[in-house]
């Protein structure tokens, strides 16, 4: 029996996995990624968290490691200026990480992880066009046309959350850009909405209550589950930035469906319904109506461990997989 590792790489969490040929998950853990300042300290605990795992598997039954990560190039292998990880620069991370664990690895964008799991085992599965967005630290998108990943020349493509959705809107605390998607529908980019709302009027709101360090998406979707009408009103803010920005995205590449995936996804309806209506209210007519809107089918990261780990059993030369 042969297996893989694959590691889920976010800016806040990292999830990881050993996997079978038939994508049967045999172990599974996270750990923190935003804890950790360098790659090399990242890479020496991620050591540390597997090598239970490795050493009961048996090393010689390992065939490599797959990883999906924010701003990683699966060309080079190389992580480039990831706005929401403490590692800056230009990192060559799966030679950091075969170099530690003495196993081949292979990098791809996480979202583009979560893209090939997604295709291969779960929500869109048969499908040869569809989009995955990843909504959690970042906002991250993994695009499949014709039953490929679109790497595109530098092997970047598909950087949907950095599109400017919002015109000379709010910066972005990383990328400096203004009214980016990821500045807005992002687990942070929610938490500054609510806070500016918060800070526009007096009105009461069970979001006072907590201290700005404490005031996350979680607990901003607890409080529109409670029927308060700023956090409520937050999620219906996102989610009309979202549907506008979907409706974009399918005028360039006329999906089937559109998978969205993480965190943000877990406020349910309070999301979908104003992310729905206004995907369609902006869209031609010619595209109305046609694209399904659904979450990931798997449990939560396990597409992305999945899509990860399947990069070991086809590692390619050249781009599309
Ligand atoms: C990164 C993307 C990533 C996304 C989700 C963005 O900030 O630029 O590469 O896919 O976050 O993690
Ligand atoms: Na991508």
């Amino acid at each position: 029996q042969q297996y893989a590792i694959g590691v889920d790489i976010g800016g806040t969490n990292t999830k990881y996995g050993i996997v079978n040929h038939r994508g049967d998950i045999t172990h599974n853990g996270r750990m923190s990624t935003s804890q950790y300042l360098t790659a090399e300290s990242f890479v020496e605990a991620l050591f540390t968290a597997l090598r239970p795992a490795i050493e009961e598997v048996g090393v010689e039954h390992i065939k490599g490691i797959g990883i999906g990560a924010p701003n990683a190039n699966y060309f080079t292998g190389s992580i480039e200026h990831a706005p929401n990880l403490n590692w800056k620069g230009i990192v060559p991370f799966a030679g950091l990480i075969s170099e530690k664990f003495g196993l081949p690895c292979t990098i791809t964008n996480d979202a583009n992880a979560a893209a090939l799991g997604e295709m291969m085992y779960g929500a869109a599965k048969g499908m040869k066009d569809f989009i995955v967005m990843t909504l959690g630290t970042g906002v991250g998108s993994g695009i499949v046309t014709g039953g490929q990943l679109i790497y595109g020349h530098d092997g970047f493509a598909g950087e949907l959350g950095h599109t400017i959705i919002r015109p000379g809107g709010r910066q972005h605390w990383s990328t400096g850009l203004y009214g980016s998607l990821e500045a807005y529908a992002s687990a942070t980019g929610i938490v500054l909405t609510a806070k500016e709302m918060l800070a526009e009027t007096d009105q009461d709101s069970l979001l006072r209550r907590y201290p700005a360090e404490a005031l996350d998406s979680k607990a901003i979707y607890e409080c529109a589950m409670e029927g308060d009408e700023i956090a409520k009103e937050v999620y219906r803010f996102t989610g009309q930035i979202l549907g506008e920005s979907l409706a974009n995205f399918v005028m360039f590449s006329s999906p089937e469906a559109i998978v969205l995936f993480g965190g943000v996804t877990k406020a349910g309806d309070l999301i979908m319904n104003p992310v729905r209506e206004h995907m369609e209210k902006n869209l031609l007519a010619v595209f109305r109506n046609k694209v399904t809107l659904t979450f990931s089918e798997l449990k939560e990261a396990d597409a992305a461990i999945l899509g990860a780990s399947a990069l070991v059993w086809s590692i390619r030369k050249q781009g599309n997989l």
